[in-house]
């Protein structure tokens, strides 16, 4: 008998909920998925059409590895446009997804041992990445009360000798924060300070609701401490076209492409002219995108309000609203994962529990659903807590 492959991967939390969710489905019962990272919003018809003539005209053959030349050159005038950047497109990667390029980051970047400062409530992929390329993650726990803000003092006392990079994910996931300038100018003085690297996930980017969003594109020889991860997912509602980007340095990109080389060959080709056409039109795409969310987040927060008599405070970035078990139970449950599995059971609404994210005193809830879909759930969730 030949011997099966080990790798220790931590199983998805939401994949319980969601076997619960489909065989609900499955039924006919009517289910409110607000588990999914996603916006449910119509493709954009420019990126429809871009689709279409891809398809006409036969791209259907393998990309450029490190992306066509018309994305890499467009991503960056985005960037740089959006955010005072400066890159040109030897310093752009394409990727299937964000979440590729920050696979391939951590895989290029760490070696066993190598320490990683992440911040908590983080991004579920982080730590598990970090751990399969030998790393080790160094968390900076941050509460509620502080509504999420860290202290630079603070994160920069976790830094180590063989500390090695450190991830800020601005417009967090799950928590909603947008960071401030402040933080932002104080953590890119750290990793000069200590001759660090930074990524920083900026996937959420086109989704600040109430302040800009402060990239770090615009800092001064970026590129000698940071690595920028972009992507059309949240910002395009593409999610499922899987089209992302790393900037950075000349000499990482190089090294990513080579990684991309001999995995997965880049992004689809046919997605990347999908990607081309909603790039090109950001300015006309992103605000419409940031329009709707922002209508589906005050509706989230306001049902909470008129259906649970409850106030929350509201994410200020992104697609989440992150709530404290206790306060949403008035004590009756804090423990996140037999809270999702009973409300997904009992009142058939999907969430994600905060143990995910290093909270288990959390609950995740998506107000990327349809608003038919919040002011249900919110409704179902009203009745399942009382
Ligand atoms: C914080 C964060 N980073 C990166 C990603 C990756 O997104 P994608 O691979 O769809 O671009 C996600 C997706 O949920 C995310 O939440």
């Amino acid at each position: 008998m030949p011997k099966f492959p080990e790798l220790e991967l931590s199983e998805s939390k939401t994949l319980e909920i969601n076997t619960v969710a489909v065989a609900k489905r499955q039924t006919g019962e009517t289910v409110y998925n607000l588990s999914a990272g996603e916006a449910y919003i119509d493709l954009d018809p420019n990126i429809e059409s871009a689709i279409a003539r891809a398809v006409a005209e036969g791209k259907t053959k393998y990309p450029p590895v490190a992306g066509i030349p018309e994305l890499r050159s467009a991503a960056c005038d985005w960037v740089n446009k959006a955010f005072r950047g400066n890159y040109n497109p030897g310093q752009c990667l394409v990727t299937p997804g964000g979440k590729m390029a920050l696979f391939y980051l951590f895989q290029s970047f760490l070696k066993p041992g190598d320490e990683v400062i992440i911040i908590s409530p983080y991004w579920v992929s982080y730590p598990v990445m970090i751990k399969l390329f030998g790393g080790k993650p160094v968390i900076l726990e941050r509460q509620a009360d502080e509504a999420w803000h860290f202290d630079p003092a603070q994160l920069e006392k976790l830094v180590t000798p063989k500390t090695r990079l450190i991830v800020i994910n601005n417009g967090a996931n799950p928590s909603g924060v947008l960071y401030t300038q402040d933080e932002i100018d104080a953590v890119f003085k750290i990793v000069k300070k200590h001759d660090l690297f930074l990524i920083s996930d900026e996937v959420y980017s086109g989704l600040a609701y109430d302040d800009d969003f402060r990239s770090f594109a615009d800092f001064p020889e970026v590129t000698k401490n940071v690595v920028i991860v972009q992507s059309c997912s949240k910002n395009f509602a593409m999610t499922g076209l899987r089209v992302g980007f790393a900037f950075a340095d000349k000499k990482i990109i190089e090294l990513m492409a080579k990684l991309q080389s001999q995995s997965t060959s880049g992004a689809a080709t046919i997605m990347q002219y999908a990607a081309l056409a909603a790039v090109l039109n950001w300015e006309k795409i992103i605000p419409g995108i940031n329009e709707e969310l922002k209508a589906r987040r005050d509706l989230f927060f306001n049902e909470l309000k008129t259906k649970l008599n409850q106030e929350h405070t509201p994410s200020q970035a992104g697609l989440y609203a992150f709530l404290n078990l206790d306060k949403l139970t008035g004590s009756k449950e804090k423990d996140s994962d037999r809270f999702c599995l009973k409300l997904i059971n009992e009142a058939n609404v999907a969430s994600v529990p905060g143990s995910a994210f290093g909270k288990s005193d959390f609950v995740r809830f998506s107000y990327g659903a349809t608003k038919q879909k919040i002011t249900g759930a919110v409704a179902a969730l009203a009745k399942f807590i009382s």
